[in-house]
């Protein structure tokens, strides 16, 4: 019997694919989302589920030309969905305050596990995965994929066969991860990051942390999307 654990062990980003995916291998992904715990039990998101070429190359556009979404046979793409949770409020008779950055938060979180689930099961299936920022330009991808402002394009999940089977990617050491007592020194736990990344560490953290980078840019990018929705931040 397989276990997850296996499962997790196993794990690299596949961004190349050979086949397309079961119907009821789909249905099972999706139920994996389904069956995910969020805060409250809200489920604040919607998972548009996109197969159609062109719908794909737009989205692979948006999100900075990667081929691979484009070329996935199925393209998940997780939206945090506040309105229906603000509608179900009015129809129980309340009026809801504006969710504000605390229903942010809860959506990103629920969003982040309910994803992660369905790319467990995709694996589990035989699939291969890649999870793809849509933060980074959400209202773009809303344009992409034609959907209504309110819903906010959080992370997306390409799925295929796999074309590839790429060794395991490393990982921080356990002792700059977690711990019980007193945390190690941020130069401790900064070492294992280090390790991770090589020489390239410094090329990355340029692209990724210094000012103007992405990290920069995804928050301006979802701040605005996010504010467009309706909601403060
Ligand atoms: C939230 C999130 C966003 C990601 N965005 C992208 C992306 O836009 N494009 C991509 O090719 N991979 C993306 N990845 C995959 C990561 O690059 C990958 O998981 C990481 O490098 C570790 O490699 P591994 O998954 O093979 O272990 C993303 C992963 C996560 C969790």
């Amino acid at each position: 019997v397989a276990r997850v654990i296996d499962v997790v062990r196993r794990h690299a980003s596949v961004r190349a694919y050979a086949g397309p995916v079961e119907e009821r291998d789909l249905a099972d992904i999706l139920e994996a989302a389904r069956r995910a715990p969020t805060a409250w039990n809200l489920q604040p998101f919607y998972v548009s589920v996109v197969r159609d070429g062109e719908a794909k190359a737009r989205v692979a556009e948006a999100v900075g030309g990667q081929r691979h979404v484009a070329e996935a046979p199925v393209f998940l793409a997780f939206n945090v969905d506040l309105e229906k949770i603000l509608e179900a409020a009015r129809l129980a008779g309340v009026e809801p305050a504006n969710p504000g950055l605390g229903g942010m938060v809860q959506a990103l979180v629920d969003v982040g596990i309910a994803s992660g689930w369905a790319a467990l099961a995709a694996e589990d299936l035989g699939y291969g995965v890649a999870f793809i920022a849509l933060y980074g330009n959400p209202c773009g991808v809303q344009d992409a994929l034609g959907l209504p402002r309110q819903l906010v394009p959080v992370v997306g999940l390409a799925i295929g066969k796999p074309a590839e089977t790429p060794e395991p990617r490393p990982r921080q050491p356990p002792g700059s991860l977690y711990g019980e007592g007193p945390i190690p020194p941020a130069r401790e736990r900064a070492r294992g990051v280090l390790e991770v990344y090589g020489v390239k560490a410094r090329r990355l953290f340029n692209v990724v942390l210094a000012p103007g980078g992405y990290m920069e840019k995804v928050g301006s990018a979802f701040r605005e999307c996010w504010e467009k929705a309706g909601y403060r931040v």
